[in-house]
């Protein structure tokens, strides 16, 4: 299959193109190298893909339908991942979140209708489900109180994937990822900066007492769950679904920490300061639906995945 890879060179994306071409597929990637975090780095994910000549990279904008129309032909379903993601600076900077991530949708939906391209599989959020209190979260969960632009952009997609699934027939599966974490995250991620701060024996700053939990998902779960998703999709007459795509074992952000820690054999330096506007308490997702459905077993321990997490981070993370 001839597969497109939306923000082909960021952290999930990029271990997706390598997964698919490894499973022989046609991957068409496109990624605009977005300021968000170094250029260097989503260059650095995407060489081992650009090794691989069933592999073809197109640098542009998805906001962009004429960057879109350039594309090759011949694209069966798309991945759909390029994004402004992250919590926080969603708040700073909430126009250039709906553009990309609104208007960027709106616009990969527009080129699909255009191409009778009618698989997707889309990246959502754990973060749609705002300050449930409702613990753990499901697919069922109303989720109309977002807590950010970031989370409302989100939802916004999956009711625009929506609307494309009743008035065009496109088969789309949202997928709501939770907090991921392994060798290429995102430098704006606690993970990263914790690992950087306390290998160099400097201090870490806790939003709240430390009891606030993440439902940390390893990459490599999270991209079974997308590929048997695509599968899905793909094999499937009139799908549009939602899942939860976590690990359904939450983690306090104290756990977290002294994890690193044992991991890194150093003695964190803790200073506790106030929750963040935009922080839930708590992510932990059912993830029932995707087992039955998607037969999607995350099955990476914590520590497993910080170790893989800290060698990634020693020998291959780019730091400017
Ligand atoms: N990492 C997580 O914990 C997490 C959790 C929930 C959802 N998600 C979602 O998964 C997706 C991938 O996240 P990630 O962590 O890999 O982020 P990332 O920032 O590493 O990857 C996103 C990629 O999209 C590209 N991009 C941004 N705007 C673009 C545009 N207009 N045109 C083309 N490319 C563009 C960026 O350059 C980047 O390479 C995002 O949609 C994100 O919202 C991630």
């Amino acid at each position: 299959m001839k597969v497109l890879i939306t923000g082909c060179a960021g952290f999930i994306g990029s271990h997706l193109s390598e997964y698919c071409l490894s499973q022989g597929h046609e991957v068409v990637g496109i990624d605009n190298f977005d300021s968000f975090y170094s250029s260097l780095q989503k260059k650095s994910n995407l060489s081992f893909s650009l090794k691989n000549s069933r592999f073809a990279f197109f640098e542009g904008d998805i906001t962009d339908i004429n960057t879109l129309v350039k594309l090759p032909e011949g694209i069966e379903a798309v991945i759909h991942l390029a994004a402004k993601a992250g919590v926080r600076p969603s708040i700073i900077n909430p126009l250039t979140y709906t553009h990309t991530n609104i208007t960027g949708t709106l616009t990969v939906l527009e080129w699909m209708r255009q191409r009778k391209i009618n698989k997707m599989v889309f990246g959502s959020s754990s973060s749609v489900y705002g300050n449930n209190k409702k613990v753990p979260f499901s697919e069922t969960d109303l989720v109309d109180f977002p807590i950010s632009p970031y989370a409302f952009t989100k939802k916004a997609c999956e009711l625009l994937n929506h609307t494309y699934h009743h008035l065009h027939g496109l088969d789309i599966i949202n997928l709501r990822f939770f907090t991921v974490y392994g060798p290429r995250q995102r430098p704006d991620l606690a993970i990263r900066k914790f690992v950087e701060l306390i290998s160099s024996g400097k201090p870490i700053q806790l939003f709240g007492d430390g009891s606030t939990a993440r439902d940390y998902t390893y990459i490599d779960d999270i991209r079974d769950g997308i590929y048997n998703a695509l599968n899905y999709t793909v094999s499937n007459k009139n799908v549009f679904e939602t899942f939860n795509i976590g690990n359904s074992h939450p983690v306090k952000l104290i756990e977290l920490v002294n994890c690193i820690g044992n991991t890194l054999n150093k003695k964190p330096i803790i200073t506790y300061t106030s929750m963040q506007p935009g922080d839930v308490d708590i992510t932990f997702a059912n993830i029932e639906k995707a087992k039955i459905i998607l037969n999607y077993n995350p099955s990476t321990l914590l520590n497993d995945g910080i170790r893989n997490f800290v060698n990634w981070f020693k020998n291959d993370a780019i730091i400017e």
